[in-house]
């Protein structure tokens, strides 16, 4: 896929279909959307008439330009009401409209810059938003199907028209595609089942991902991780035939002793709960329990092509959790690496278990920074849906890095307390702290359960059990499948990080 930025007139630009972009509820077409219309005899103000096309997010008109246009089609999208306009919506509804025109067979898309994006953002943060957008739209969520009905065609070429190459806005376009392809390949990792996507196959596939991108890459297998004394990790993986992994990707962009920001991310390839087995409804979904893990590699390759100045290190703990003869069985006391002890309540609270040893693994590997993404409770996606993420910290700098970084990915995160008032949740009668607290708070008392951790590092922990997968078609602002949450956030986090020197 190639992107490009042109100052030409819309009415210029050869490409199989043109995206014009409109407000709901404007009386007027905007000025640089009036030559198009004016080339399609009006074509455009006609819909509009007739209410056909109102700019309701999300809302398409497909028409065709009838020679009267050097491109075939033109493709009229809402981006809903100017006061809502933000770059969350924005992205989505690109994406929606670029997969549309990809599934007509459109392999040349061309996006009319909307003066309106202008008045609100830089034109660099423009030019790799919609980039950006665009190229997210050629995720396609039926990689394992063998027929369709559909053209089968890939968004090839991209040109972002009316915006100089000046002032950075080369460079955004390239950071757009960066970034988007980043995030559908974790988008399809998220999508394979958990029989094509094993922690060993998962390994396989960083390897092939990272290859030629300067990361380096280690594998730790069973036998180091007893070595390690990762009683927690282990004990999550004993009930698997499957070998754990744990996968740790370095990034050296900065000084050798500067600051190192950890990524640690959950890998569960498939969590049927163990021996706490969940019910038969919707375990299915569970194939997408390594969505931290993979966000985290996506976000690697992303920085190891953007290269900030600071070091990187990513630790993907991955396994299966599934009960067996051998499985953990509640109540069981494990000790994690750190040498802290842990009651088992419940296996399917197996997310911080992995996440504990994988922390400690930063920690002991000089991180600095700590942020951990996983797909972790339940509670957080009744709470939030797959509209935002949950983040919990224990410093207010990292977190205000994080939402700047949201800012830029053009995704949303929601802060969720881990006040004083929740401490003794998680006190063991018998071991250090144990799994599973009372049945409120569920987002937090996993939050506490990690912060055991991070040895008082600074820390955001974000959980995207709500946000990595979007299932409902009554959801109109979120494209449907894997969305990939967190990749672009946390690449914006190290450039962040990189130039503010915390
Ligand atoms: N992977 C799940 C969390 C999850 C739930 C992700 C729904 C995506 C959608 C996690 O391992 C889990 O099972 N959490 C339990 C914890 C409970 C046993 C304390 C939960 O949230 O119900
Ligand atoms: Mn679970
Ligand atoms: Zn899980």
């Amino acid at each position: 896929m190639q992107a490009r930025l042109l100052k030409a007139t819309p009415e210029s630009v050869q490409a199989d279909a043109l995206m014009v972009l409109l407000l709901q509820g404007e009386a007027t077409l905007p000025a640089e959307v009036a030559g198009v219309d004016q080339k399609l005899g009006g074509a455009i103000q006609e819909v509009v008439r007739d209410r056909q096309f109102t700019g309701k997010l999300m809302d398409q008109v497909y028409l065709r330009n009838l020679g009267k246009l050097p491109s075939t089609w033109t493709l009229l999208l809402g981006l809903g009401k100017a006061e809502a306009l933000d770059p969350v919506r924005v992205r989505n509804a690109v994406q929606a409209g670029a997969r549309f025109l990809r599934k007509k067979g459109n392999r040349r898309l061309a996006v009319l810059v909307p003066a309106a994006a202008l008045q609100r953002w830089a034109p660099a943060d423009v030019a790799r938003t919609l980039t950006e957008a665009v190229a997210l739209g050629n995720f396609e969520q039926r990689s394992l199907r063998t027929r369709s009905d559909e053209p089968q065609v890939d968004i090839e070429d991209i040109t972002i028209v009316g915006l100089d190459s000046d002032r950075g806005a080369a460079e955004a376009v390239a950071a757009g595609l960066t970034l988007a392809n980043a995030t559908n390949q974790v988008r399809e990792w998220v999508n394979l089942p958990a029989n094509a996507f094993t922690p060993s196959v998962f390994v396989e596939k960083v390897r092939e991902f990272t290859k030629g991108s300067g990361l380096e890459m280690q594998v730790l297998e069973m036998e180091d991780m007893r070595r390690l004394r990762m009683g927690a990790l282990l004990a999550v993986a004993k009930g698997s035939d499957e070998p754990a992994k744990m996968i740790v990707l370095r990034y050296r962009g900065g000084k050798p002793g500067g600051p190192t920001l950890a990524l640690v991310g959950k890998g569960i390839t498939f969590d049927s709960g163990g021996i706490s087995l969940k019910p038969a409804d919707h375990m299915e979904y569970m194939k997408s329990d390594m969505g931290g893990g993979a966000a985290v590699v996506g976000a690697m390759r992303a920085i190891a092509d953007l290269k900030p100045a600071v070091n990187v290190i990513a630790v993907v703990p991955t396994t299966e959790n599934m009960p067996s003869g051998k499985a953990t069985r509640p109540g069981d006391v494990v000790t994690a690496s750190n040498g802290k002890t842990i009651e088992i309540i419940n296996t399917d609270a197996e997310g911080r278990l992995i996440l504990a040893d994988g922390i400690t693994y930063a920690v002991k590997e000089g991180a600095t920074h700590i942020v951990d993404v996983a797909t972790l409770t339940g509670s957080i996606a009744r709470s939030l849906g797959p509209v935002a993420m949950g983040a919990f910290t224990n410093n207010n700098q990292l977190m205000g890095l994080v939402r700047r970084a949201a800012d830029l990915a053009g995704e949303r995160v929601w802060e969720m307390p881990t006040w004083a008032d929740y401490d003794g949740l998680i006190d063991s009668d018998i071991a250090d702290i144990k799994n599973t607290a009372v049945l409120w708070a569920g987002a937090t008392t996993a939050a506490l359960f990690l912060r055991e951790f991070v040895d008082g590092r600074p820390w955001v922990h974000l959980d995207i059990a709500g946000s990595a997968w979007q299932d409902s078609s009554e959801l109109k602002a979120v494209p449907k499948g894997p969305t990939g949450s967190a990749v672009r956030l946390l690449a914006h986090l190290a450039h962040l990080l990189a130039i503010e020197k915390t």
